[in-house]
């Protein structure tokens, strides 16, 4: 059995992460290439999202053709060449597997549309009149989830963009298909996947109008999600790897079954709700300023509520669909650095695996962009004129997107100084933050104080010491506004954590219990050092350990 407990996972986006080719878009070589970065950093395993063959409408996550390589990012050969440069190092490769939807360019989509019920079958596919779609529900990236097709006379559903089909996970034999995909790439070595949005494969058996208007409550967690998930783990032999399900809006007691060990689904689970306490009401496009309390509140359920039933959660505050931590939740200026390590600290130090996304261990930031001709993303193109033509004003809409659009996880990983930052010889398929100049990997590595070198002490703690991948958690502080802390233990060895979620200096109001503690790791170094203990500074975090 991998073990998932006292490993980091780093997610790549491999459009933007290194590119050998000179074309703007990254590749699989490039990943190759920086493979002694990553071991420096000390991670276990790598997350590569989607390179299989792709109209890329979503970047990837529409996918065509499951177990070829996109062109773009090279071959098969490149591939394989990956896995083995990585397992010598070390570092176990986990792709990106897309089984809620295909492309509407797969063959199999391409079939349906000729008609052939064998694989209309796939899809799913339901009569109707042109102007009366058989349900109400809302695509998840604007406008109506079914689309019309006139010459079968048939709508089919897409939860995402038109051209990402749904799956028909009824049909035994789309179950078989992808069973074989998981196949064909564990026999290439990889040691773990992610499932993309996989809590959405279970649709409902009638298909009706919701109430609420987008549907998901009928097909989120669906009927049959459990079942499907046991027989695809157990037919595939992944039951021994790691394995993440990306769960969208999904509830602690579908992510304690999809994670504890006698389900035998998987090692782990996504879930979104800490990213939502920037919401006005839940709408992703009505931002508010971070509710520090609110995220307390589902951090501690989470973690109390999957440790009592032994599920286990992936942690993470970045991926590819967020804007960028140090820039939504901390400070990307005034105490950059400090906030930055403060979210690593607080979030690597819970109870779960932590998920590093490219460039976070720079403190990489939120793009920047100012006209909506920089921005790449479907779902961000799509809102901006949705958000106009709900009344918002153009540039009320680009400050959204500003602070909202996925592009801003998505700018080119910076490597160094120089014009392209070192990800490219030639132009990028999308900008990149003029800050380049000081957040880059080269200058970081020099620096003893970047918060590069801090995510490398955090990782190895990690290795250092169980109390940080298997012991138990107890929040303390727990109805303090701003303080985050907890404390761990396991086997005699006990672990504090103390973070001040905000910028103004803070009092705990009771000093912790520390006796027989030493500091262990910290975000304020030297003369700043000085510390009362019941006081924190701004957005400092302090990990305190003994050993009884
Ligand atoms: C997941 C992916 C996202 C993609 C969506 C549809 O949420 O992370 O990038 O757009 O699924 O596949």
């Amino acid at each position: 059995m991998e073990n998932f407990k006292n490993s980091t996972v780093y997610q790549i986006y491999i459009k933007s992460f290194k590119d050998t080719s000179g074309n703007g878009f990254g590749d699989i070589r490039g990943i190759t290439e920086k493979l002694d970065y990553l071991k420096e950093l000390g991670v276990d395993y790598v997350w590569i999202t989607p390179f299989f063959k792709s109209p890329q409408r979503d970047n990837g996550y529409d996918v065509s053709d499951y177990t070829a390589v996109d062109s773009m990012f090279g071959t098969m050969e490149d591939v394989e060449e990956l896995i083995a440069q990585a397992e010598s190092r070390g570092i176990g490769c986990m792709f990106d597997m897309v089984f809620n939807h295909t492309s509407t360019e797969h063959e199999w989509f391409q079939r349906a549309l000729r008609g052939e019920p064998e694989y209309m079958d796939y899809y799913i596919f339901r009569d109707g009149e042109p102007d009366a779609p058989p349900t109400n529900w809302q695509s998840k990236f604007g406008g109506p989830a079914w689309e019309y097709v006139p010459h079968l006379k048939k709508w089919y559903l897409h939860l995402f963009d038109v051209t990402q089909a749904d799956l028909n996970w009824e049909n035994s034999q789309v179950r078989e298909e992808l069973k074989q995909v998981i196949r064909f790439w564990k026999d290439k070595g990889v040691k773990g996947f992610r499932f993309d949005v996989v809590n959405l494969i279970s649709k409902p058996e009638l298909f009706e109008d919701d109430d609420r208007g987008d549907g998901r409550r009928f097909y989120t967690d669906g009927p049959h999600v459990h079942e499907y998930l046991k027989e695809l783990v157990r037919d595939t032999g992944i039951g021994e790897m790691v394995t993440v399900g990306e769960m969208s809006s999904t509830s602690l007691e579908n992510c304690i079954r999809y994670t504890r060990p006698e389900e035998h689904e998987f090692s782990m689970c996504f879930n979104f709700h800490h990213l939502k306490v920037d919401y006005k009401d839940g709408n992703k496009w009505e931002p508010k300023e971070p509710d520090h309390e609110e995220l307390k509140r589902l951090l501690m359920q989470w973690q109390e509520g999957m440790q009592a039933e032994q599920g286990w959660n992936a942690m993470f505050w970045c991926n590819h669909d967020q804007p960028r931590a140090v820039s939504r939740f901390g400070d990307d200026k005034k105490y950059w650095k400090e906030s930055a390590k403060m979210l690593a600290t607080s979030i690597h130090l819970l109870r779960g695996t932590p998920y590093i996304f490219q460039g976070e261990e720079l403190g990489m930031t939120n793009a920047g962009f100012k006209d909506i001709s920089e921005y790449r993303d479907v779902e961000s193109i799509n809102y901006y004129e949705i958000m106009q033509s709900e009344g918002k004003t153009r540039k009320e809409a680009l400050d959204i997107l500003a602070a909202r659009s996925r592009d801003n996880g998505r700018t080119p990983m910076q490597w160094d100084g120089s014009r392209y930052a070192g990800f490219s010889q030639g132009e990028p398929w999308i900008g990149i933050p003029e800050n380049h100049s000081y957040i880059n990997a080269q200058a970081e590595a020099a620096d003893s104080g970047s918060i590069l070198n801090y995510y490398k002490r955090l990782i190895a703690l990690r290795k250092e010491y169980k109390v940080i991948s298997e012991g138990e958690i107890e929040f303390i502080y727990r109805e303090h506004p701003q303080v985050l802390a907890y404390r761990r233990s396991c086997q005699g060895q006990e672990l504090v954590v103390l973070a001040n979620m905000k910028a103004a200096a803070v009092d705990l109001g009771e000093k912790p219990e520390l006796e027989g503690y030493r500091q262990l790791i910290g975000n304020y170094a030297g003369a700043e050092c000085e510390q009362t203990l019941e006081q924190l500074k701004p957005y400092e975090c302090r990990v305190y350990i003994r050993t009884l």
